[in-house]
């Protein structure tokens, strides 16, 4: 059961500039002259020649297909549904408000966990939301999203959405797909799971794998900024029930995902195995750098991501560390959540392994 927010629950809404692509489908022939769009005439000495090459030129010239066709169906492929199952945006953040905006009035309640990733939040203020919070569920090296928590706290609460990052950021946990089909039952049926699969392509094991295709009356969200290296470009998808992604098209903002960055998506999905080996080298240096600050002796979260996340003593010892690090040039982050300022999140990228960063992480430098 699908409830939208209210405003547009029974009003459609039409999008005036549906694209050059929408028109051609309708007329069954292409466009042979693009004068309708007031887009710029070429220009032979465009700086962007050198940046991005004749063809990025022209894409940069011309108006995106509002629809992101050809990546919605390479992703509908990719993830065993439809194509108008699939809808692309300016990364999963921009999804993250976009689904929001969908199903929150002002004064709605949202469901999350005491210091997950914090774009949700910041988001949810910005349409009048509210934002109740449930602890995560801790115990030896254990940091992970409480879905019974969450689940009791949609139902007390009525909540109109329920956002779980899973693998969750900045934990790094991972709820296997039994638990996430347990979370789904145990939540109202009109309440909207936010399931942020930003890191799923990092879980790669066999029984890892997530849930297939569609589940009821749930976004999940992906991106190409981490296992397809296109964080600057911000691509990002959802995966959703047909009716979902239709009432989402009505209020997303046309234009928003560029040509240059579809066209970029389209060549890293057309080359899996470029993504397949970032992600196994990123295994292999996240396995590597969780080796050696364990061997100093810190006490490093299990990760399903391209992160590791050290827990400290306290938050005092680990903002120690983080303003020695800033102070030597080097950026780790610490998570702003009261509850989870005695983490520093670390990134698997090779100037991590360098030795001064380890022993600074280790406040012995
Ligand atoms: C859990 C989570 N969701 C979403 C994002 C943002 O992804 P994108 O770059 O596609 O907006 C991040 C980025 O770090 C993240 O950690």
């Amino acid at each position: 059961m699908t409830r939208f927010a209210r405003h547009l629950a029974h009003h459609p809404i039409v999008n005036p500039f549906p694209g050059i692509m929408k028109l051609e489908a309708a007329l069954g022939h292409p466009i042979r002259a693009r004068i309708g769009s007031n887009e710029s005439m070429p220009q032979p000495a465009s700086p962007l020649l050198q940046l991005l090459g004749a063809a990025g030129a022209e894409l940069a010239r011309l108006y995106p297909d509002p629809y992101a066709h050809a990546l919605r169906t390479r992703a509908a492929a990719l993830n065993g549904v439809t194509a108008d199952e699939v809808l692309f945006d300016t990364g999963a953040d921009s999804l993250i408000l976009l689904t929001l905006r969908l199903f929150c009035n002002v004064g709605d309640t949202v469901v999350s966990t005491a210091g997950t990733y914090p774009t949700l939040r910041y988001f949810a203020e910005g349409v009048g939301a509210q934002v109740v919070e449930v602890d995560y569920a801790r115990g030896d090296g254990l940091l992970a999203p409480d879905l019974a928590a969450l689940a009791e706290a949609a139902q007390r609460q009525r909540a109109a959405l329920v956002y779980l990052a899973n693998p969750d950021n900045p934990s790094g946990h991972y709820h296997r797909a039994d638990a996430i089909a347990r979370l789904r039952a145990a939540l109202p049926a009109d309440c909207v799971l936010l399931l942020d699969e930003a890191y799923l392509d990092f879980c790669v094991d066999e029984d890892d794998a997530p849930p297939a295709g569609v589940l009821p009356n749930t976004v999940r969200l992906r991106t190409l900024s981490k296992a397809y290296a296109l964080a600057g470009l911000r691509v990002g998808y959802a995966i959703a029930a047909a009716e979902i992604v239709a009432k989402a098209d009505q209020i997303r903002p046309q234009y928003a995902l560029s040509a240059v960055a579809q066209a970029a998506a389209q060549a890293v999905l057309d080359e899996p195995d470029y993504a397949r080996r970032l992600i196994a080298d990123t295994l292999a240096l996240r396995a590597r750098l969780a080796e050696a600050l364990c061997a100093r002796g810190l006490s490093v979260l299990p990760s399903r991501t391209n992160f590791v996340a050290i827990a400290y003593p306290d938050a005092a010892v680990a903002e120690r560390i983080q303003r020695a690090l800033l102070a030597d040039g080097v950026a780790v982050h610490r998570p702003p959540h009261a509850a989870m300022k005695h983490l520093l999140r670390v990134t698997a990228h090779p100037q991590a392994l360098d030795a001064a960063v380890l022993d600074a992480l280790a406040g012995s430098a």
